[in-house]
């Protein structure tokens, strides 16, 4: 597309040898391959300058996909520091050129269920499996659970008690959003009373251009709030999905009342949340 659009050199890499073997034989088959360089290193690693490196001088659009459902977890953080810092022009486009991170609060006994294990399970009449008592009050993992959250029915399999709220947000061309550490306190407000165990759904969204109007987004259906979106007519996507963060599995029942602040503190390093 670069290419169709006038650029004159484009330097593509990507560090797994089969993948930029693969990127070379598709440049070659359409023809581009005295405008198109593959290199297969990390980013980190290309060299800039005149004479045998890899980019003649910094790069004024970057192109890149380096994101997982938590969207940090390939390590794009570093990767877009190092760009910024080496790779690129300080006017340079990057598609996509931001990126936000989003949770909302909601209960559900079933989804908490997977988090904490229960009393006795009971496989067939003659085998119970007892659960220790070490185990059922362990905390349980803060890890992720990557989930096909449109496949959730809303007021089935949970209930919303909070708007989403926006967690994290990275601008790749701005440094000071891509430090290795961030900690933020979202206050979620409570919108029906709640009663039961509470759980967070995340996902992301990505500018890819950079006013903003055109939006990558892996938002559940539900949180668009128009009868035309549903879990049918939603596009399928099994790139990235969402995930669950549990809270501590010691927190069984929560009493909240509507209109309540709830308070999570959120922190990150450089691949997770
Ligand atoms: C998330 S995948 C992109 C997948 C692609 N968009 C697709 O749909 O098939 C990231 C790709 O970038 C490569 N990669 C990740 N970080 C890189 C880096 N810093 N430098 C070069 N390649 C990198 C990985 O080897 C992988 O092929």
């Amino acid at each position: 597309m670069s290419v169709k659009s006038g650029v004159h050199r484009v330097v593509a890499c990507d560090c797994f040898e089969p993948i930029a073997r693969c990127a070379q034989n598709i440049v070659n088959i359409n023809g581009f391959s005295d405008v198109i360089k593959v290199v297969n290193k990390r980013s980190d690693k290309l060299t800039v300058g005149s004479v045998g490196c890899d980019l003649e001088r910094k790069a004024d659009l970057l192109v890149a996909e380096l994101f997982d459902t938590e969207l940090i977890g390939e390590g794009a953080i570093g990767c877009y520091r190092h760009a910024a810092q080496h790779l690129l022009t300080s006017d340079a486009l990057l598609v996509p050129s931001r990126a936000k991170i989003y949770c909302q609060l909601v209960e559900s006994d079933s989804l908490f269920s997977y988090h904490q294990f229960t009393d006795n399970i009971e496989i067939n009449e003659h085998f119970i499996i007892k659960c220790p008592q070490n185990v059922k009050s362990c905390d349980g993992s803060n890890v992720l659970h990557d989930i096909q959250m449109n496949q959730l029915k809303p007021n089935e399999d949970f209930i919303v008690v909070s708007e989403p709220e926006v967690v994290f947000e990275f601008e790749f061309n701005n440094i000071s959003t891509l430090g290795s550490k961030d900690r933020k306190t979202i206050e979620f407000k409570t919108i029906r009373e709640v009663k039961g165990p509470l759980v967070l759904f995340m996902w992301w969204t990505t500018d890819m251009d950079f006013e903003g109007e055109i939006v990558l987004s892996c938002a559940p259906f539900w949180t668009y709030n128009d009868s035309a979106i549903t879990s049918k007519t939603i596009p399928w996507r099994d790139h990235w999905i969402q995930a669950i963060y549990y809270l501590s599995a010691n927190n069984k029942r929560f009493e909240l009342k509507a209109n309540q602040t709830f308070k999570v503190e959120a922190n990150r390093d450089e691949y997770s949340l």
